[in-house]
C-alpha cells in the first residue's frame, strides 16, 4: 500500500568512521563544496549537518536507475568526527539517525574508530551501508566522474580490479571477525542480515549515484513506520554557540514535528532548565553544511527533518546533546522543565 510522499519525513543519515577516511569530503562530493579544506588540520571537530533534497538526489542517480521513486522529501545527513578523541560526538550522531554510512578506507581496511563506529551502531540496531572509500587510490585507476560503480569497475584494467577485489575481500574478511556478514552491494541478495558495501570516490565521485540510492530506497522500504511525520516535537540540541549578530544561538536536528517562530521552549540548562521563545529558525540553504558559517534562510516554521538554528534569549547555558521541548496548550509547564532537566 502506497504512503502518501507528505506523510514520510527525510531520513537522518549519520556518516561515521575513522578519522580521514573521508567522510566529510564525501559529502563535500555530494553538495559541490569545500568544507573539508576549511577545517582547522583537515579535522572535524563538531557535528555538522546538511539537507539534501530529493531532487538533487534524483539529479545525482538518474544515470543509475532513471525510474527510481523516491517518497521521502530529502535525506539530511550528520557528518561526525572520526578522531578518537570525539566519542562522545559520534555517539551523540549514532543516536539520532535512522540509517548510516560507515565510512572504510580501500588501502587502510577497518581501523580502531571503525569498530567503534560500528559498536555504536550495533548497539541501537540502526542499518548502515558500509561505504569504501578512495578507489581512485587503487594504482593505475582511471578517473570515471560520478559514475555509477559497476560502470566504473567495467572500464578499469584486469590489474586494478584484480587490487580491488583482494582488498575488497580482506575487508569483508575484516568485518567477518567483527561478526558481521558483508557483501558488495549489488551481489548482496540478504540484505537486513548482510550488509552492503559501496565501493566510493570522494574526489572524483565514482559511487555517490550508488550511495544515494541505496539510502533512500533502503530507508523507505523498510523504515515507513520510523518515518512516519508525527506532530510532536522531537528536537535535539548539537551545539551552543554564539553567532555575531544573534547571540547564543543553538544548532539543533528536528527529528519529527515542526519548529514555529514563537513557539514556547523548554531546555536543558547546565543551571536548571531555559524557558524561553524561539525568535527565528535559520537553516543553511539546501545542499550547505549547518556549521559552516553562511547566509541562513529565515522560516515562520520548519517541518522535521531538518537542521537548524534556533535564536532565543537565554541560551547561554544550553547544554549540547539534550533534548528540547515546546510547550503546547496543554502542557504543564513543571512537567515540561522536570522532563527537560531529564537528559
Ligand atoms: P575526520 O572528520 O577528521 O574524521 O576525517 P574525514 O573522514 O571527514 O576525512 P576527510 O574528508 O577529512 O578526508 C581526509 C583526507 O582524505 C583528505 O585529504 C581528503 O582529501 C582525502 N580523501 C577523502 N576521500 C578521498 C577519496 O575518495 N580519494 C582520495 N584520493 N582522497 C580522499
Ligand atoms: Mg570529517
Ligand atoms: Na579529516
Amino acid at each position: 500500500n502506497e504512503v502518501a510522499k507528505e506523510s514520510l519525513r527525510s531520513p537522518i543519515c549519520c556518516i561515521m568512521g575513522h578519522v580521514d577516511t573521508g567522510k566529510t569530503k564525501l559529502l563535500d562530493c555530494i553538495r559541490g563544496t569545500n568544507v573539508q579544506e576549511g577545517e582547522a588540520g583537515g579535522i572535524t571537530q563538531q557535528i555538522g549537518a546538511t539537507y539534501f533534497p530529493a531532487e538533487n538526489i534524483r539529479e545525482r542517480t538518474k544515470e543509475l536507475r532513471p525510474d527510481a521513486k523516491l517518497k521521502v522529501p530529502g535525506l539530511l545527513v550528520i557528518d561526525t568526527p572520526g578522531h578518537e578523541s570525539f566519542s562522545n560526538l559520534r555517539s551523540r550522531g549514532s543516536n539520532l539517525c535512522d540509517i548510516a554510512i560507515l565510512v572504510v578506507d580501500i588501502m587502510h581496511g577497518l581501523e580502531p574508530q571503525t569498530v567503534e563506529s560500528l559498536n555504536l551502531l550495533r548497539k541501537r540496531n540502526t542499518e548502515f551501508i558500509v561505504a569504501l572509500n578512495k578507489v581512485d587510490r587503487l594504482y593505475g585507476w582511471k578517473t570515471c566522474k560520478n559514475a555509477p560503480i559497476e560502470k566504473a569497475l567495467a572500464l578499469q584494467s584486469k590489474d586494478v580490479v584484480i587490487e580491488f577485489n583482494m582488498r575488497l575481500t580482506h575487508v569483508i574478511t575484516q568485518f567477518k571477525e567483527q561478526g558481521l556478514n558483508t557483501e558488495i552491494y549489488y551481489k548482496n541478495k540478504e540484505m537486513g542480515d548482510t550488509f552492503s558495501i559501496v565501493p566510493t570516490s570522494a574526489i572524483s565521485g565514482e559511487g555517490i549515484p550508488d550511495l544515494l540510492l541505496y539510502l533512500v530506497m533502503w530507508s523507505q522500504k523498510t523504515m515507513v513506520e520510523k518515518l512516519t511525520f508525527v506532530d510532536k516535537v522531537q528536537c535535539t540540541v548539537l551545539e551552543v554557540k554564539v553567532i555575531p549578530g544573534h547571540g547564543t544561538t543553538i544548532d539543533v536536528i528536528l527529528v519529527n514535528g515542526v519548529l514555529h517562530e514563537g513557539d514556547q521552549i523548554v531546555a536543558c540548562g547546565s543551571q536548571g532548565p531555559i524557558i524561553t521563545t524561539v525568535r527565528s529558525l535559520l537553516t543553511p540553504h539546501p545542499m550547505k553544511e549547518l556549521r559552516v558559517k553562511g547566509t541562513y534562510l529565515h522560516h515562520r516554521e520548519v517541518k522535521a527533518a531538518q537542521c537548524m538554528k534556533i535564536t532565543a534569549q537565554g541560551l547561554e547555558h544550553a547544554v549540547a546533546g539534550t533534548s528540547l521541548h515546546v510547550i503546547g496548550p496543554d502542557v504543564d509547564i513543571e512537567e515540561a522543565k522536570k522532563t527537560a532537566m531529564e537528559d
